[in-house]
């Protein structure tokens, strides 16, 4: 397992390019099941969970090539010859039940794994279900496995969430586009990812108003057509990165971020003292003058501050003056970076899903462990400032979401390495 070392260096200095949202490509993929014609997806990143989606989709049948150093994702599935999503591939990537809505809609039958949970939470599955069963699925829970059938095809009907479920939205979305007549999905989830979704469902071909809101409704067709779609920039890696030079001080601009896709986000970085500008190139992220104020925080969904880049604000706030407010309010176990700050000296105090954090001078760098995705970032994020080297362990978690993470920073003036463990 590989691990990656890092080690106090000053300030950051320099550009580093924002690439293609994961959480936009993790469904997309998917849509192309919806059509018999080939859906090409360029500014595609270049991560593990991406080779995994890819995986999936051509054991149902799909063809997926991975062109320009996999930036380009070339897709078609003129005939799925399976409908069943293995667990091996599902219980490696949750997203993955994100095929079940394309597969339904297009040819009536699918048999999914359910996702199990992962480190931050159960993450069930039912609202998914319960919504796909409302326009006329019959839905058969067994050894595992969702047995989905839609023998008439799927009807519209009005779905209204009892949470705005990124995942639900998403799997609704797509499979409304084949329904017959009209859905309307009510307390649909806004995030940026559902606009990249629904832009690329109406190249196909779909009919779609109000996504982006909370209410988003679908004009069912008979058949989609292909596309070429550009992946929207990934705002999770975009505040990932603007607060590298919050947490070590200097100037970075990351090229192809938008503002728009950060607001809430910015607003807590500016009023933690952090200069944020929109430039031609992208966002520009500066802190000049000594450490950042403390601010509280409460994690919601978009336009709301981001659950994904809570690990990572925590990094910042663990060398801000003051104490800071921590409230994660979308997953029921997503602290498990505190103790590893801890060990680098941060003041943290959990209770529940609320972390109090009371910033230190400055943290000391010590052997960590990754234990998710957006941990393990924000380890490395506080590992850059702090006094002395950071070893991150099981980095395979960082892989997932973040792509050449070593080549991005050491960019800036990081110094980071990774370290290949036989
Ligand atoms: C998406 O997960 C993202 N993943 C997550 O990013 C992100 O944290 C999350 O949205 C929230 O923004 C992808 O897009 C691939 P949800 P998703 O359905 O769709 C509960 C990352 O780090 N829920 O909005 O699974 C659920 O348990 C990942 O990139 C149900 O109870 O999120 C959670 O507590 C992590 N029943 C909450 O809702 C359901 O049927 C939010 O889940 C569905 C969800």
């Amino acid at each position: 397992m590989d691990s990656i070392i890092v080690t106090g260096n000053g300030p950051l200095n320099g550009q580093i390019p924002i690439a293609g949202a994961k959480n936009a490509c993790l469904t997309l993929m998917p849509a192309t099941l919806l059509s018999e014609e080939p859906l090409t997806l360029t500014n595609a990143p270049r991560l593990s969970d991406i080779r995994t989606m890819s995986a999936l989709l051509q054991s149902l049948g799909a063809e997926v090539s991975q062109l320009q150093d996999g930036k380009v994702l070339a897709m078609s599935s003129h005939a799925l010859d399976n409908h069943r999503a293995e667990y091996d591939i599902v219980r490696k990537m949750r997203a993955s039940i994100l095929v079940l809505g394309p597969m339904l809609a297009r040819d009536g039958h699918a048999v999914v794994s359910l996702p199990g949970g992962c480190a931050i939470g159960a993450r069930p599955v039912d609202m998914h279900l319960r919504a796909l069963e409302q326009l006329g699925a019959e839905m058969d829970l067994r050894d595992g496995y969702v047995h989905a059938r839609a023998p008439k095809g799927l009807k519209g009907a009005t779905v209204e969430f009892p949470f705005a479920s990124v995942g639900a939205t998403e799997n609704l979305l797509m499979a409304a586009t084949l329904a017959r007549g009209t859905t309307q999905l009510k307390n649909a989830a806004r995030e940026p990812e559902i606009v990249d979704l629904a832009r690329c469902l109406e190249r196909m071909g779909a009919q779609i108003q109000g996504a982006g809101t909370d209410t988003i409704t679908v004009q069912g067709v008979d058949r989609l057509g292909g596309a070429t779609h550009p992946v929207v920039a990934d705002r999770i890696e975009l505040g990932t990165y603007m607060l590298a030079p919050a947490v070590c001080g200097g100037e970075v601009e990351c090229l192809g971020g938008n503002l728009e896709l950060v607001g809430t986000f910015v607003d807590k970085l500016q009023e933690a003292g952090v200069e944020v500008s929109q430039t031609q190139a992208g966002v520009k992220v500066a802190r000049r003058n000594g450490r950042v104020r403390a601010v509280d925080v409460t994690t919601a969904p978009f336009p709301g501050f981001p659950t994904d880049l809570q690990a990572q604000m925590m990094a910042l706030m663990c060398t801000a003056e003051g104490t800071s407010v921590l409230e994660e309010r979308i997953f029921e176990n997503r602290f498990m970076h505190a103790p590893e700050l801890m060990r680098m000296g941060a003041r943290i105090d959990v209770q529940g899903g609320v972390a109090t954090v009371t910033g230190v001078e400055r943290l000391k760098g010590a052997p960590v462990m990754a234990t998710d995705l957006r941990a393990s970032i924000s380890l490395i994020l506080a590992g850059l400032a702090a006094e002395g080297e950071t070893i991150v362990n099981r980095v395979y978690h960082l892989d997932r979401g973040y792509e050449r993470v070593e080549e991005k920073l050491s960019g800036v003036g990081a110094k980071i390495e990774r370290v290949n463990e036989q």
